[in-house]
């Protein structure tokens, strides 16, 4: 049988991966989440182990989706409309509930209009392949995420300019350089970058997208996809927009499955971009959309993001994200500037940061180690990430687990 040459040969490639330490971890199996109590936030149970742990590795920044309202909402929902979608949009039409969410979502980010999707990265391929045309040109950090990456090869624009992470002279000699190549550009670039929460400059960088803006007949488009920052960056959490008070932002990604708690993905834009998308987009065109149920839900997170509710858990997330980066200063170790929950741990060699990780979680703590090739040699480090359902004892005992370490 065919399939037994192919089992071997793929097989024989895990194996490499494996010799070459690149082999990702098995992983871990979920079974049961503990409730917050008395000074503890939730406790996850995981098969094969005794003890509970704290999550530092969720996206769920706000802490939302263990909330007795958000799953009584997606209840009712699933009540009133099923619990799937049935089929694409355009063949059995749209419920009102992901209508509603995408007026809100456009309401929120202060843009003419929304449009949902089964992901963020489905989002960015749908929209980046529809606006790539062969007379375009993307501008990219080297940093962007993965969905940007495959969105830019499958777009197969007329060429694709790199520039270094974050490096904004670089970017202005992609666009120089593409000056009389092409008719539009897109410049694309992540908000919040995942691996050590740093943000792109976007006051600077939308200023130099409209400084070249005269120079292409189509345009200078930005984009940027802030699934990390939306929901849990920025005053009122508006993202990396707000941070940095940027303007000119054409078009932005965001996802429903990072702060917002729920699942699914979003692009808010023009009215022209998102009628456009109804036409082209084919992972919304071909795909389905989130369940009613997720909608509901995800209009249940804006609606407690925008609340007084919202702003204490975004300070509460805040104050936590201090406390644990002053907390790892002050034991020694080094992490980086910035208030985006996302926190990095530097330690800069492979060995020891395998060691920590393990040792974390031997103390009941779950973090990522990321190594090479996930980030570059001499950045070795540990995410961990922070959620408005951790406490300040839930930061301290992961603390004086680092403190423990250290005295080995
Ligand atoms: C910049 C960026 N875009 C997209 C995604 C994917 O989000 P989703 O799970 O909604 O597809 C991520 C997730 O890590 C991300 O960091």
């Amino acid at each position: 049988m065919a399939i037994r040459k192919l089992n071997n040969v793929l097989l024989k490639q895990i194996g490499e991966l494996k010799k070459a330490g690149t082999l990702k971890k098995p992983e871990l199996i979920i079974c049961d989440v503990v409730r917050p109590k008395n000074d503890n936030g939730p406790r996850f149970k995981v098969e094969g182990y005794d003890q509970e742990f704290i999550k530092m590795n969720s996206n769920s920044y706000l802490g939302l989706s263990l909330r007795k309202d958000m799953i009584e909402t997606e209840e009712a929902a699933t009540k009133k409309y099923g619990v799937g979608p049935g089929a694409v949009r355009f063949i059995s039409g749209s419920f009102d509930i992901h209508r509603k969410l995408e007026k809100e979502l456009a309401k929120f980010h202060n843009m003419e209009e929304g449009m949902i999707f089964s992901s963020a990265y489905m989002t960015t391929l749908g929209v980046m392949v529809s606006l790539i045309t062969p007379e375009t040109i993307v501008v990219s950090d080297a940093l962007n995420h993965n969905c940007i990456i495959n969105a830019m090869k499958l777009g197969r624009p007329k060429a694709k300019y790199i520039y270094d992470h974050l490096d904004l002279e670089q970017l202005k000699d992609c666009l120089e350089r593409a000056k009389g190549q092409c008719d539009r550009i897109i410049v694309v670039t992540d908000g919040i970058f995942s691996m050590r929460g740093e943000h792109a400059p976007l006051d600077k960088i939308s200023e130099i997208c409209e400084q070249y803006n005269e120079f292409f007949i189509e345009g200078v488009l930005l984009m940027v996809d802030d699934s990390h920052g939306v929901g849990s960056f920025g005053e009122s959490g508006r993202g990396t927009i707000e941070f940095t008070n940027a303007k000119g932002v054409d078009v932005l990604v965001g996802t429903l499955g990072k702060a917002f708690g729920v699942n699914g993905g979003y692009t808010v834009t023009s009215k022209a971009i998102i009628e456009y998308l109804h036409q082209k987009a084919q992972t919304y065109i071909y795909s389905n959309p989130i369940s009613p149920g997720e909608a509901a839900t995800a209009l249940k997170a804006l609606q407690i993001i925008t609340s007084e509710e919202g702003k204490v858990i975004l300070s509460h997330l805040r104050a936590m994200t201090k406390r644990f980066k002053e907390g790892l200063v002050s034991l020694g170790y080094e992490t980086l500037e910035g208030e985006h929950p996302v926190v990095p741990l530097m330690v800069r060699n492979t060995k020891e940061t395998s060691e920590i990780v393990k040792f974390l979680e031997e103390n009941g703590v779950l973090a990522t180690g990321l190594n090479f090739p996930v980030v570059p040699k001499g950045d070795e480090e540990i995410r961990f990430q922070i959620s408005g359902e951790h406490t300040k004892s839930d930061i301290d005992y992961v603390l004086s687990v680092l403190d423990e370490y250290k005295k080995l």
